[in-house]
């Protein structure tokens, strides 16, 4: 079953609300603390897009779980900042801003952005921004204190959090989940749970998430090898994706929410085969690697020839995709990503696109060019890649650039924009690539229509 309805019908907790039942309103939060790597960590999820089987194993924070005799600071900036009217919204924002509070905050910025995924339909969000901002105040005199203990002395959370690292440490050494061959692969949730809602409590799913090789990042030389339970927060809080993609920050915020992404995974984003899938443009343009496995079978497919048509992959349903692998740009190479929405955050792409190049000597020598909402599937572009190669950057260059990039799409038109305002997009979007990776050719670039 759904966590959300285990918490609500089977445990009574009815603090944990209902909203959206898709991952878009933050009503349901929850907080998820877990033994990673040797440390425990605690992250915001959507309770609405967990199935229980997700809890083995962790640590799971609701609203009644952080109550105390007084007033937590978080709860006080709420009173205080008058930014609760109905109150339908404000456990899940309190239980996020909390999740803020016992993180370690690598990848989740401010507290503002702890509570991107929240949405309030009656208060207005001045007071709301207010408390976060009192609760930021206090977060601003932590210093080397762990997030935990930090957040307990400052009665942030109640003093049971101090005994929750030995109580997890032993379940992971008693518990292992069995799980059969031919149950169905459920990642993070994030898609299945919104696209096939009443079909999840019949099936039989294995969780790649249980198995802590499939959630390491790693470094072999210049390949970088992610493990098919990566999630979205794992790239962005990795040292190995900070140094090699200085433009991270800015592409991870364009993509769902912070709870969305603590969940989401890389391989999800791959198999649901949208063809606006942020990441699997991101990991086209890199030339991605996938291993796929079933029942100690094991096979290796480029990710460019992964997506065959609408919805269809090559990948047999038993299949776990257990690695993604690609090189990682070296200090002369180049890498960007582009997405436009119709907001700018927590919203799908009505086109995204990435280029990575390969350089010496201010040349370009090899060229991956990705985008999608262009065609049925994430889409490789092979013809502008290769003409890319072995040319040096200019303004006739991106000219003809753009020219073959829109001999090579077949957009349609749909809710997210027209086929020719897509066209267009796509060719603002390649502007913009050069306008960000060669920064000093910027004027000859400015579009002209
Ligand atoms: C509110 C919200 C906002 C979103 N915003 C964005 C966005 O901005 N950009 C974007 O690209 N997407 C977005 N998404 C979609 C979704 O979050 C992503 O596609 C995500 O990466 C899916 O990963 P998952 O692990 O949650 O997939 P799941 O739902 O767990 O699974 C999706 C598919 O992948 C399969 N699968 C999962 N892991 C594996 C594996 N290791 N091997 C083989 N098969 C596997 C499952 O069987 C299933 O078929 C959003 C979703 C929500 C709910
Ligand atoms: S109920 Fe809206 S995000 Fe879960
Ligand atoms: S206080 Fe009513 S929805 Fe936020």
């Amino acid at each position: 079953m759904a966590l959300l309805d285990f918490i609500r019908y089977e445990k009574n907790l009815t603090g944990t609300k209902i909203g959206c039942r898709e991952g878009d309103c933050g009503a349901c939060s929850i907080l998820v603390g877990e033994w990673v790597q040797g440390k425990l960590r605690y992250q915001s999820a959507t309770s609405c897009l967990m199935a229980l089987g997700h809890a083995h194993r962790k640590h799971i924070v609701t609203i009644e779980g952080i109550n105390s005799d007084n007033l937590t600071p978080v709860q006080k900036a709420f009173a205080e900042e008058g930014a609760t009217q109905c109150g339908f919204c404000t456990p899940g924002f309190v239980v996020s801003l909390t999740g803020y509070c016992v993180s370690d905050n690598v990848n989740d910025g401010s507290a503002i952005d702890a509570i991107n995924g929240n949405i309030c339909r009656c208060t207005g969000y001045k007071s709301i921004q207010r408390a976060a901002q009192q609760v930021q105040t206090v977060m601003d005199t932590r210093n080397q204190e762990s997030a935990v203990s930090f957040a307990v002395h400052h009665g942030m959370v109640p003093d049971y959090f101090l005994s929750i690292p030995e109580r997890l440490a032993a379940l992971q050494e008693s518990h292992t989940l069995q799980t059969s061959d031919d149950a169905r692969i459920l990642g993070g949730g994030t898609d299945l749970f919104v696209q096939q809602h009443d079909q999840m409590t019949e099936a039989s799913w294995q969780f790649p998430g249980h198995q802590d090789a499939l959630r390491l990042i790693r470094k072999e030389g210049d390949i970088c090898v992610m493990g098919g339970a990566v999630t979205v927060s794992d790239i962005a809080a990795s040292e190995i994706f900070r140094y090699h993609f200085p433009g991270l920050d800015r592409y991870i915020k364009l993509v769902s929410s912070t709870p969305i992404r603590h969940m989401a995974t890389i391989a999800g984003n791959f198999t649901n085969a949208s063809p606006i899938g942020d990441f699997s443009i991101f990991f086209l343009a890199l030339d991605a690697r996938l291993t796929l496995s079933k029942q100690g079978r094991q096979r290796e497919l480029p990710l460019r020839a992964f997506f065959r048509d609408y919805k269809l992959i090559d990948k047999d349903p038993g299949e776990i995709i257990t690695e993604i692998r690609f090189r990682l740009p070296s200090a002369d190479d180049r890498f960007h990503f582009e997405k436009v929405s119709k907001r700018t955050h927590l919203d799908i792409a009505s086109v995204n696109a990435a280029i990575s190049l390969r350089m010496s000597g201010g040349m370009i020598l090899e060229a991956g060019v990705s985008a999608g909402g262009v065609a049925p599937v994430p889409a490789f572009l092979p013809k502008s890649s290769a003409l890319l190669a072995n040319q040096y950057p200019s303004p006739e260059l991106l000219e003809t650039m753009i020219g073959s990039v829109q001999s090579e799409i077949r957009p349609i038109s749909d809710a997210r924009g027209s086929v020719e305002y897509k066209r267009l997009l796509l060719s603002q979007l390649i502007r913009a690539h050069f306008m960000e990776l060669f920064p000093g050719m910027a004027p000859s670039f400015i579009p002209t229509h």
